[in-house]
């Protein structure tokens, strides 16, 4: 029998019930769900709510049930979300006592509080999974500070730079998603017990003292918005997202710098898969599911989106469709930060390919320009004077670094014999000394740069 079917004559279709029954998905709030009446429960009792005495077996009770769940000794289900399954157990084992838990509280705001404690825990799983794969790029890109790559522009050879410089690209946009879900989190550790099921309660509650005790930064202000708000759960998938975009990003520049086209890394056997039928295949499926997983959080934050859209205040059932995407999401997030952390050290970059495809293509065609430009000729017209170079070049099927200084004087007599080291890829490289270049100098200081945002941020995070 269903605790609140008092003023029901009947009971609930055999359907009816499954349909409206959470438990599968939310069971995994288990652990939130107690600690969040543990804290309710003690309030209760401090504030002279219910008896002290009922308090602390209530307590120890749900404590004990914690145990049991987490042991395996006792099976979570036939029940129809995670907190009636809670409060059903507690009332088998110690009766009437049980009874008194739900006093001052709805499953409205008990859920709100779940769904942000077990966020919280998600945020911070998810951060320190991105540090991992940043202090990786840090340490590949320490080793590859002097590897040259060339740069690309709309998928066409633009500039020699190196792989470290590209990699800590990459390192910068995963900085920002640790900060930005930083930021979510602020918004996540809101406590919003107390709001009861819409209108808060008439008993005298404490809520600042539930708030202490779960490590919440403070109280929510508006009962009927804190039992209906899902900003925070929208907030984190946007920013799963964004990450997953990133994460979709890389590995896409993996999959076609693996091909035989390009032949600029090759993938390790333990992470790539051979074909049923083409025995000379060795497939980047790794990355491409990466890919792939990243349509899949998308979709996960527009149905979130779609679910709230419409919702007149405050709690809808409809939210309850608010977790299986949410988990979704984490575990996608989480997964795919592992295998590819994993995969990342694993590459063999071709450094001969690499460098060839930075010194082909007339990478150095800009820095032609603004050697003439040194020389005293206005930037326009070094630019067109070049492009007159490279078109010659094309010509004669040769690169920059292979025509003579005869032939680069046909086009300007402000060529000296030293634009043929000007042209070198590695000297194009180290003439860019400004912040955010790819010269030695600030590729080092962006590397120490990363190390101390994490020092930083981790330390903060730890306190
Ligand atoms: N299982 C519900 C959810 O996930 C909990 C809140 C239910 N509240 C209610 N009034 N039926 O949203």
């Amino acid at each position: 029998m269903k605790m609140w079917s008092g003023r029901f004559k009947d009971s609930l279709d055999a359907k009816a019930d499954i349909f409206n029954s959470s438990l599968p998905v939310d069971k995994r709030l288990y652990k939130h769900d107690i600690m969040g009446s543990i804290a309710h429960c003690s309030m209760l009792g401090e504030c002279g709510i219910i008896p002290q005495e009922d308090a602390d077996l209530i307590c120890k009770t749900l404590s004990d049930i914690f145990y049991d769940i987490k042991n395996a000794k006792l099976k979570v289900s036939g029940a129809e979300d995670i907190h009636m399954f809670i409060e059903e157990e507690l009332t088998n084992r110690i009766g009437d006592v049980g009874k008194k838990l739900h006093t001052a509280r709805s499953r409205n705001d008990q859920i709100a509080l779940d769904f942000r404690m077990y966020l919280r825990d998600a945020v911070d799983t998810i951060a320190e999974l991105l540090k991992n794969l940043i202090e990786t790029l840090i340490d590949i890109s320490g080793k590859n500070i002097d590897t040259v790559i060339p740069a690309y522009t709309h998928m066409q050879k633009a500039q020699p730079t190196t792989l470290a410089h590209y990699l800590m690209a990459y390192s910068e946009m995963f900085m920002r998603d640790i900060a930005r879900l930083a930021e979510c989190k602020n918004r996540i550790n809101i406590m919003p017990l107390g709001s009861c099921a819409c209108t808060s309660t008439s008993y005298p509650i404490d809520r600042r003292s539930v708030a202490k005790r779960l490590d919440f930064d403070g109280i929510s202000e508006n009962s009927l918005d804190a039992v209906s708000d899902r900003d925070f759960a929208i907030e984190f998938l946007n920013d799963c997202s964004i990450l997953m975009m990133h994460l979709s990003r890389f590995n896409e520049e993996i999959i076609y710098w693996s091909s035989d086209e390009f032949g600029y890394i090759e993938l390790d056997d333990k992470f790539s898969t051979g074909s049923s039928i083409m025995p000379q295949k060795k497939n980047p499926d790794m990355c491409e599911l990466i890919r792939g997983k990243t349509g899949r959080c998308y979709g996960n934050l527009i149905s979130l989106l779609t679910t709230m859209k419409a919702l007149p205040l405050a709690y809808n059932k409809d939210m309850q469709e608010d977790k299986e995407v949410v988990f979704d999401t984490v575990d996608t997030v989480k997964i795919c930060l592992e295998i590819f952390t994993a995969m990342l050290p694993t590459f063999k970059y071709n450094k001969e390919k690499l460098r060839i495809g930075a010194a082909r293509g007339y990478t150095a065609a800009t820095e032609c320009a603004d050697y003439l430009v040194k020389k005293g000729a206005a930037f326009r017209d070094a630019h067109s004077i070049v492009g007159r170079l490279v078109r010659y070049c094309s010509d004669v099927n040769k690169q920059l670094d292979e025509i003579t200084i005869d032939e680069y004087r046909i086009f300007s007599d402000l060529f000296d014999s030293d634009i043929m080291s000007v042209v070198k890829p590695e000297n194009v490289i180290q003439s860019r000394k400004a912040p955010g270049s790819p010269s030695e100098k600030a590729m080092k200081s962006e590397i120490k740069k990363a190390e101390k945002f994490l020092r930083t941020y981790f330390a903060i995070s730890n306190e």
